[in-house]
């Protein structure tokens, strides 16, 4: 049975922090997340649709509306949350999408709870999409959903966009049930990812484990018993932030008060370095405080003229990578302040928690460097938030060269992280920096960041997807 949405967004996560109480009574919270920024004008004028789980094992809950929004629950079992979410989606897909950083894990039973929830996820969405609907799949823990939609419901139009980076052909040739993903995501009509170099991994795996053709950005699939011909689209659309919301956050007054009082606090150092992540391995937290450390045991900064606040959001705490990682990151932290600290004065300010959206400005304008050193990142919007609250002009960022956002942000320092050294290097050149070239720098990368946010990245996204010719929709 169809449903009344003429637009469905189907996404692991629902788009809100949900309390029920004691009597059964929903309360949900808006998570402000940048995508249902970006999507709730569309999802306000096309009476909208958000599919996805609550965050919490076990929890039955029938469809609510919210914020201008109706969002759908998705239930999943401590079970699933173990093999489909913790296991096949972050302990396999996560590393081998991101090169291998970690060793990903090939299990056959989250392999088949990957698959039975992918299979919930299309059932969901086929049952709240309007005939004919624009659907809009996000990201690698659903890449299933696109064929076990099209299966359910021709009718319909099938958006995809892969958030995290798309792995080589040699990489991606690990998993044991390649073929089926690739299949998956096919089902799609416009599969969407952040770099060309993505997209161009996507089309060589289409061409080396399917015998679909391709032809530029476009395969075909042969017709199929009653199916006919069809072609799939494989783009390119860097996400970005809502970067006006950031930079008017950035020029209050309050901000500004706030940025001070936070140097204040810290010891009105000569130099505040600042790292902003999830506590993930992907994000090379180890490589920066590496860095950090041996400038300062070389005295090339002093501590504490020089200081370093990491804030490491906890994230997926039940993997074991994520638990070891926490460690390390712990260790280090520990031997550098042991070793460089002072009566009331860290060399490094650690923080195991997230703050909300005014602190993390508040922050962004009070650091003279940003310390951005991906080791592989589907984008890093981390770096765009920072570009985008310094309105003042002030700041230098520091970027991985594997992040996705190195694409566009060329004025930035550009590092290998991997290489501690030439990272040293990056980070001296930032804390030396002259005021006029931080301003050079941060004008033209605010100018990018300005002009290409995360409204105008979903825009060009859908717009792609419904001038796509409308034959692949009959049955
Ligand atoms: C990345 C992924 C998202 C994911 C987020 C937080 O940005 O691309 O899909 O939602 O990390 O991770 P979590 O596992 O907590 O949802």
């Amino acid at each position: 049975m169809p449903g009344t949405h003429d637009f469905v967004v189907v996404a692991n996560r629902l788009p809100a922090d949900i309390r029920v109480d004691s009597e059964g009574n929903i309360t949900s919270t808006p998570a402000p997340g940048g995508l249902v920024t970006a999507l709730a004008p569309v999802m306000r004028s096309q009476d909208g649709a958000w599919v996805g789980w609550s965050g919490s094992p076990d929890q039955h809950l029938d469809s609510f509306d919210t914020d201008g929004m109706h969002l759908v629950p998705v239930p999943l079992s401590e079970q699933e949350v173990e093999r489909y979410y913790e296991g096949f989606s972050n302990a396999t897909l996560w590393p081998l999408y991101h090169d291998v950083i970690v060793a990903p894990e090939y299990h056959r039973i989250w392999w088949n709870s990957y698959r039975e929830v992918n299979q919930r996820f299309a059932e969901a969405a086929a049952g709240t999409a309007e005939r004919g609907a624009t659907v809009w799949v996000q990201d690698y823990q659903l890449q299933l959903v696109p064929e076990m939609l099209r299966r359910l419901r021709p009718d319909v139009r099938i958006g995809f966009f892969n958030h995290i980076p798309f792995p080589p052909v040699e990489l991606f040739g690990q998993l044991p049930w390649r073929k089926q993903v690739i299949d998956g995501l096919l089902g799609a009509d416009l599969v969407g990812f952040q770099r060309t170099g993505d997209a161009a991994n996507f089309l060589r795996a289409v061409r080396r484990f399917t015998e679909h053709g391709t032809r530029g950005q476009q395969v075909t699939i042969g017709p199929h018993w009653n199916r006919p011909e069809r072609h799939v689209r494989a783009g390119t659309f860097a996400i970005s932030i809502d970067s006006a919301k950031v930079d008017e956050a950035a020029r209050s007054e309050k901000t500004q008060q706030r940025a001070a009082q936070l140097r204040s606090e810290l010891g009105d150092p000569d130099v505040l370095m600042l790292g902003v992540d999830r506590l993930d391995y992907t994000k090379g937290i180890r490589h920066r405080i590496k860095a950090f450390g041996e400038l300062v045991a070389e005295k090339k900064l002093t501590v504490p003229r020089t200081a370093l606040v990491q804030v490491a959001s906890p994230s997926r705490e039940q993997v074991e990578q994520y638990k070891t990682l926490r460690q390390e990151v712990e260790v280090m932290v520990g031997h550098i302040n042991g070793d460089h600290g002072s009566w009331g004065r860290s060399a490094i300010y650690y923080m195991h928690h997230s703050y909300p959206f005014e602190e993390m400005v508040a922050l962004y304008r009070a650091a003279d460097v940003m310390l951005v050193t991906a080791l592989r990142d589907g984008m890093n919007l981390v770096a765009k938030e920072y570009v985008a609250a310094r309105p003042d002009l002030g700041g230098v960022l520091v970027l991985s060269e594997f992040a996705g956002a190195a694409d566009e942000l060329g004025q930035a320092l550009l590092i290998n992280p991997h290489d501690i050294e030439g990272t040293k290097a990056a980070m001296m050149e930032a804390a030396t920096m002259s005021p006029a070239e931080r301003r050079r720098r941060m004008r033209t990368l605010r100018k990018r960041v300005l002009e290409n946010d995360v409204q105008g990245w979903a825009e060009k996204f859908l717009s792609v997807l419904q001038n796509m010719p409308q034959r692949n929709s009959h049955v």
